[in-house]
């Protein structure tokens, strides 16, 4: 059986579908602070945090584990400037117990989220797995720490790890029957979405003065549906017996503005703006090398249209 812990978070939840709709048995592990009970369809829910030990040797033993799907974390770069301590418990301790835990039980595959925030301000563009690792913020550090720790981990044992190091995660399943739901929302897409919507009055542009084209910043915008099959891709690579860290994204950017101007065509509203200061740590430019994903994990991105992507957000936040 395949834990996946996070699974009612935003990509948690589409991994947990996905993984079942293949066929995989699946538990749910979510505190729900963040998660939502409603996304939680498939497999077996537990209910719970990963600093409960007592749950967590419940739940290991209750349950024949092979596999550990690790996406629980908080993941506000804003937050973690502001309570470091948070994040560092969050994101590394709380990894420790699960780790601890499965070597307790003799479980050694893990696929680990990660993220693009472990580059740091990057050097060159696109970005290879390859670049220096130099997070900015608490919690790129915090993921680089699970990193470095699970590197050290895999070493001499028969212990192996995927670390999918996503870009911009966007859009929601085909079905809109789950979607990305935070609060509060600070994510450009469903934000502009927002204001299509008329649940918010204008869409605030962070910066309009960055070495770009068009002033704004560039992102590389990968739909949930293609990482929920990367991880389906690191449950083969696994098997395999083998560990890897891999970028996550489509390997093309898009300036907050494209953003908006394509939320605007798919949903035919006008979306007003204002231009404001920066806000801190936004890199100006991150676009994913996505080239090791393609043929080692022999994954590929199937939804590389920005309006397809979209309007899958666009389903799911009318619903909302
Ligand atoms: N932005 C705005 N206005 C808004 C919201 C966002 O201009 O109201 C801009 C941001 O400044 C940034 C871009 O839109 O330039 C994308 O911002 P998001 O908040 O949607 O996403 P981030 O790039 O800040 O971060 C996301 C995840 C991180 C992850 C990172 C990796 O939230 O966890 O992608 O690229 F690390």
């Amino acid at each position: 059986m395949i834990l996946i812990t996070g699974a009612g978070g935003y990509i948690g939840s589409h991994v947990n579908k996905l993984m079942f709709e293949e066929g995989y048995q699946t538990i749910a592990l979510d505190n729900l602070l963040n998660g939502h009970e409603d996304l939680i369809k498939w497999g077996k829910f537990v209910l719970g945090d990963l600093k409960d030990i007592k749950l967590l040797n419940f739940v290991f033993k209750k349950y024949d584990i092979d596999t550990v799907v690790h996406l629980a974390a908080l993941t506000s770069v804003n937050e973690s400037v502001q309570f470091p301590a948070k994040y560092y418990k969050n994101n590394f301790q709380y990894t420790l117990n699960l780790l601890n835990i499965m070597e307790k039980f003799n479980v050694g595959k893990f696929i680990f989220s990660s993220t693009a925030s472990v580059y740091g301000e990057p050097d060159s563009i696109p970005i290879s797995e390859k670049h220096p690792l130099k997070p900015v913020n608490p919690y790129g550090k915090s993921k680089l720490m699970v990193e470095n720790l699970l590197s050290e981990r895999s070493k001499n044992s028969d212990f192996n790890y995927v670390c999918l190091r996503y870009f911009n995660a966007c859009g929601a399943d085909l079905s809109a029957e789950i979607g990305e739901n935070h609060d509060p929302e600070t994510h450009l897409i469903p934000i502009a979405l927002n204001v299509a919507l008329n649940k918010l009055e204008k869409i605030t542009i962070y910066g309009g003065d960055y070495p770009t084209p068009d002033g704004t910043c560039i992102r590389d915008y990968i739909h949930v549906h293609d990482i929920a099959t990367a991880h389906l891709k690191g449950l083969e690579f696994l098997d395999e017996n083998k560990s890897d860290v891999f970028n996550l994204g489509i390997g093309r950017g898009f300036s907050v503005k494209e953003i908006i101007k394509s939320c605007r065509e798919v949903t035919g509203y006008e979306i007003p703006t204002v231009v404001e200061n920066r806000r801190e740590g936004d890199p100006a430019i991150l676009i994913a090398d996505n080239k090791k994903a393609k043929k080692n994990l022999k994954w590929k991105a199937e939804i590389n249209d920005i309006n397809s992507m979209i309007k899958t957000a666009y389903n799911y936040q009318k619903k909302l």
